[in-house]
């Protein structure tokens, strides 16, 4: 609707009224963690420290580590991201995950001026930093479980999970979601993690997974689990212990 604000025309596409709280919609209230704990690293999100430095210093450095040298930068993810998701004007795009923005606020001007970035993060503390980012007025933040991402079903073009589905306690239930709230013809794409085949690489890299509380998926393993859920027109690209999977909803 014309004149109505960005986090106004994200309540219309809410299966529950939710409350406002600085600058974001709250649908956890007062509970600290979305959905079950999964480990120290989803731990570290909702620290005061980490989302202060997580876009400028912690993302890029982690990230860089993951992915290798030759993996894409940040400023490519984000352009792979928009372009994988073939973002146009008018479209209503859901960043699962959103840390601090980063994502949401490029995808707020691929679909500006009418279209609708929704960030969605559990991190009281990150969505506190998104906020104070500013950014386009196409993007709105919304606190909530990624695993169940409480919007009515059909109504995004688009689904951006990066960086977070090794997190979450149930991942391939994120995936079902992702698949509910997708209109048909509607685009996903994941950054997580990726297992080598060999299998010294792959023992340590699966401690490493338990040690910090991730699930470590392997190589082909979400393309499968997207086209087991009536994805097509799958791509995978791989760097490092990181997969970027795409995929459009048929
Ligand atoms: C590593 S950050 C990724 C941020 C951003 N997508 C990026 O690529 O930089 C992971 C985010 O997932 C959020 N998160 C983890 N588990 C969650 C859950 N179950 N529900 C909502 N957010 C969750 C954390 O709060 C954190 O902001």
């Amino acid at each position: 609707m014309p004149g109505q604000t960005a986090t106004e025309r994200l309540e219309t596409l809410l299966e529950a009224p939710a409350k406002t709280d600085d600058g974001y919609l709250d649908l956890l209230g007062d509970v600290s963690q979305a959905g079950p704990p999964t480990g120290v690293a989803q731990r570290l999100m909702r620290t005061t420290l980490l989302p202060q430095v997580y876009e400028r210093y912690w993302r890029p450095a982690l990230g860089r580590a993951l992915k290798g040298p030759f993996g894409p930068s940040m400023a490519d993810e984000v352009r792979l991201a928009t372009k994988l998701l073939d973002l146009e004007p008018g479209h209503t795009v859901l960043d699962v995950a959103c840390g601090t923005g980063r994502f949401t606020r490029a995808f707020g001007a691929a679909v500006g001026p009418d279209g609708l970035a929704i960030g969605l993060d559990g991190a009281r503390t990150m969505l506190a930093k998104a906020v104070a980012e500013g950014g386009p007025d196409t993007v709105a933040y919304l606190r909530a479980d990624a695993v169940h991402p409480p919007l009515k079903e059909s109504t995004v073009d688009g689904v951006c999970c990066f960086a977070a589905l090794h997190m979450f306690a149930e991942p391939e239930t994120a995936l079902d979601s992702f698949a509910r709230v997708l209109k048909p013809g509607g685009r996903i794409v994941l950054l997580t993690s990726a297992r080598r085949g060999w299998q010294p690489a792959r023992v340590a890299e699966s401690v490493g997974g338990i040690l910090s509380g991730q699930r470590m998926f392997d190589r082909g393993e979400i393309a499968a689990s997207l086209r087991a859920r009536g994805f097509t027109a799958i791509t995978e690209r791989y760097a490092g212990v990181t997969q970027i999977v795409a995929g459009r909803l048929s």
